[in-house]
């Protein structure tokens, strides 16, 4: 006994019974299908989670490649600008409030510093009120009013203040970084204010160069978002950017989106400290890049051919494997049905063949004694019962002579165990035994015809027990006719061990209920009429066939006919015959 896990045992509890239970078809379905989800399931679960782990982690490697790129992109912003704020906030100190007021002294600054950065469109100082009071720059901007203005409000407030990129009154896109300072002859805070071009950013931002799948860009820091420098997708600055920038302000934010025709965008948001920015970083699902998109076809296509190869393999091994078991429950079923059956006919064969053993000598006496009561009834003179007598003695006589043939048949049976082998042709068996029944067979009107086969092979086996079982079939079958009919014997080769010889009549047929009597001793159809039955026939025949190693079989329709099957070996293996016969009927 086996000892499996509970589980396992609860899962194929339906197999379990097909041991212990007759053999049923939804049983054997329910056990394949139980084996076949079984099975698929041990082979898909590990491959699903394989394949979401090679996912998962092929995954975080992109979102981690994005998450560095956004923030080594912020910091070479922030770096720019620290940069350019401290170059202003130099100028401003190095200068005194009389040097920086001074027109020709102011082109000089800016000159300088437009050297270095081109960006740099134009330099103004403007006083507490928020009047630029000196200007150096390609605009006409002297004496206009900052009063309104973030970067005077701004600066004011915070000593460096950035602002966000704007029209103003230089009608192209700019951005202005304003230093607060004090103007120690009037005594108040007064404002050194820098416009850069927009394009600046561009031009810092093509440099960063996150890859041909990436859309980068600067946008405000509004409820309602404008992109501060051009978007490949959402046009150049000042274009409304369609999206809200996430509450967290510190690192880099990441979150996917859904673009156009729902290809999905990885999106890294990261807030520019000290400015009014926020660094965007788009990468488009379908331009992941063809690694992706080669990662993910690879990834479906193994999985797709494995699991269809897999589906494959397991609805064939259950097929094979639940046929197999299927097979060998109904083969162990009918050796037990017909071991069972044979030991019974064999422990009846026995019986019958005792008790005609045993009646067979008070037959005898009973015979001799009517034998002497005729004679002397012969010779006696006539009184009133002679008659009568003499025709009770003559029914006597005939009983006696019935029982002694029933006897006759069932002790030439039992003693016939010996079996004397030799070579047969059982073609020409059969026209032997057709010969013996020839006339009866004209006398009825019945065709006999014989259906041999070409080239069989000579077989090994018992002449006599042979033609008794042919004989007998053939009895039978002419019996089944009655009259006008026919009788078909076909002899073939079965395979390498063994012949097939079927003997079909279009008799009567027989019936359902009684078809599994047919090779009991003693059960016949035939009790009336002259000839009557003895019903040892099929029985005998059965006997025989089982001592010669053969089987035999019959299917009949009620009304149309009957088939009996006879399989015979062609070598046949008598010690081991006899013996199986032997410890069957014993029951062993
Ligand atoms: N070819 C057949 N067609 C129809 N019924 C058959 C056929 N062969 C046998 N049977 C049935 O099987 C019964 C048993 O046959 P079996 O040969 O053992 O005995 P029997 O023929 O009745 O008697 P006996 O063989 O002594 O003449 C028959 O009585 C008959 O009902
Ligand atoms: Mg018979």
């Amino acid at each position: 006994m086996i000892n499996k896990p509970g589980w396992i045992k609860r899962i194929f509890s339906g197999v379990e019974d097909y041991h212990r239970t007759m053999t049923s078809p939804e049983r054997y379905r329910r056990f394949r299908r139980t084996l076949t989800l079984v099975m698929i399931a041990t082979f898909l679960i590990p491959l699903i989670l394989t394949t979401m782990l090679s996912y998962y982690t092929y995954r975080s490697q992109m979102l981690n490649n994005l998450r560095w790129n956004a923030e080594s992109a912020t910091k070479t912003i922030e770096a720019f600008l620290s940069e350019l704020q401290t170059v202003l906030a130099y100028t401003v100190n190095e200068h005194t409030y009389k040097e920086l007021i001074d027109q020709d002294n102011l082109n000089k600054v800016y000159h300088r510093l437009k050297s270095h950065y081109p960006g740099v469109v134009d330099l103004g100082i403007i006083d507490h009120k928020g009047i630029q009071r000196a200007y150096a720059g390609p605009y006409e901007l002297l004496g206009k009013d900052y009063s309104d203005r973030e970067c005077f409000t701004g600066a004011t407030a915070s000593k460096i203040f950035i602002g966000i990129v704007e029209m103003g009154y230089r009608k192209v896109p700019h951005f202005a970084i304003a230093i607060s300072f004090f103007n120690q002859d009037a005594g108040q805070n007064w404002v050194f204010r820098s416009s850069i071009d927009a394009t600046t950013l561009d031009k810092y931002i093509d440099k960063i160069g996150a890859g041909p799948t990436s859309d980068i860009f600067l946008v405000s820091r509004k409820v309602k978002p404008l992109l501060q420098s051009t978007s490949q997708q959402y046009g150049p600055p000042l274009s409304p950017y369609p999206f809200e920038l996430p509450h967290n302000s510190l690192g880099v934010t990441i979150s996917e989106e859904r673009g156009v025709w729902d290809y999905v965008v990885l999106k890294a948001v990261s807030y520019i400290e000290g400015t009014p920015w926020a660094l965007v970083l788009l990468k488009h699902g379908y331009l992941y890049g063809k690694d992706w998109s080669f990662f993910k076809a690879r990834l479906f296509f193994i999985v797709m051919i494995s699991t269809v190869l897999a589906l494959l393999v397991i609805l064939q091994i259950t097929k094979l494997f639940v046929g197999r078991i299927r097979e060998a429950d109904e083969k162990r079923e009918s050796m037990m049905a017909e071991i069972e059956h044979t030991s019974k006919l064999a422990s009846i064969g026995r019986l019958a063949a005792g008790i005609a053993h045993e009646i067979n000598n008070p037959l005898a006496i009973i015979s001799a004694k009517t034998g002497l009561i005729m004679d002397l009834l012969e010779f006696s003179e006539d009184f009133k019962y002679k008659k009568k007598i003499g025709s009770e003695i003559n029914g006597t006589s005939n009983a006696v002579e019935r029982c002694k043939v029933i006897t006759h048949r069932l002790l030439g049976f039992a003693r016939r165990m010996d079996v004397s082998l030799e070579s047969i042709d059982i073609n020409s068996l059969m026209r032997e035994v057709l010969s013996f029944l020839d006339q009866e067979a004209l006398y009825r009107g019945i065709h006999v015809d014989l259906d041999l086969g070409d080239s069989l092979p000579i077989i090994e086996s018992d002449r006599g027990q042979l033609q008794q079982i042919f004989l007998n079939l053939v009895n039978n079958a002419i019996d089944a006719i009655g009259k006008d009919g026919k009788v078909i014997i076909k002899t073939r080769q079965r395979d390498q061990s063994s012949l097939q010889i079927d003997v079909m009549d279009n008799g009567k047929g027989i019936s359902q209920d009684i078809i599994s009597h047919i090779f009991e001793p003693f059960f016949t159809t035939k009790d009336s009429g002259e000839k009557k039955g003895t019903g040892l026939g099929l029985f005998i025949t059965y006997g025989i066939i089982k001592k010669l190693g053969g089987h035999i079989s019959v299917r009949s329709t009620v009304g149309v006919g009957t088939t009996f099957t006879v399989i015979l070996p062609i070598k046949t293996n008598l010690s081991r015959r006899v013996h199986d016969v032997e410890s069957k009927s014993t029951g062993s």
